[in-house]
């Protein structure tokens, strides 16, 4: 009887806690933020939206918040569970996995320094945008 209480007593514990910190939650929380800060972009550069550099400016303040958590978000024992589609190559290939992530950073770094006006928009946002698929394509599985 004491065990199987014991027993239940530490199963919830660790649910508890696995509640309190998800990271996969989290590092799924900043890709959804780069889903909803990547329409725009999309929009304006199909003409379906007029261009706004006050919203571009807002989608690049997305990724570059996004992208500092993001890398952060990967410990270990966070391979599996709660629908994560991060790829076990995350972890075997660790430092591609970081390579990746700072050639993001750098090139939305270098889109809030150079995009001025719609040229500077088109010429620099279609490239920056390859940045998902690659990573995707990369270290992320979809089932
Ligand atoms: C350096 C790698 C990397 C880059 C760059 C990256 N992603 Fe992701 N993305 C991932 C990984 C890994 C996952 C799977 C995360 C998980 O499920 O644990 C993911 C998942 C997603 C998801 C699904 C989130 C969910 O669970 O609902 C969306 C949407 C997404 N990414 C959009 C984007 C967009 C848009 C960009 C570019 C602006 C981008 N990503 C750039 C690695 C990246």
């Amino acid at each position: 009887m004491i065990h199987r209480s014991v027993l239940v007593g530490s199963a919830l514990l660790l649910a508890t806690a696995a509640l309190a910190a998800s990271p996969i939650a989290d590092r799924q929380a900043v890709m959804k933020s780069f889903g909803g800060a990547t329409k725009p972009l999309a929009a304006m550069l199909k003409g379906e939206k007029p261009f706004s550099l006050d919203d571009v400016k807002k989608s690049l303040a997305t990724y570059a918040e996004g992208n500092a958590k993001f890398v952060t978000l990967f410990p270990k024992g966070s391979e599996k569970g709660e629908n994560t589609e991060a790829s076990p190559k995350i972890w075997s290939d660790a430092a591609g996995f970081k390579a990746a992530n700072e050639k993001f950073k750098t090139e939305v770094a270098a889109a809030q320094a150079s995009i001025k006006d719609e040229a500077s928009f088109k010429a620099t946002i279609p490239a920056l945008l390859k940045n998902c698929g690659a990573c995707h394509e990369a270290y992320r599985v979809k089932d």
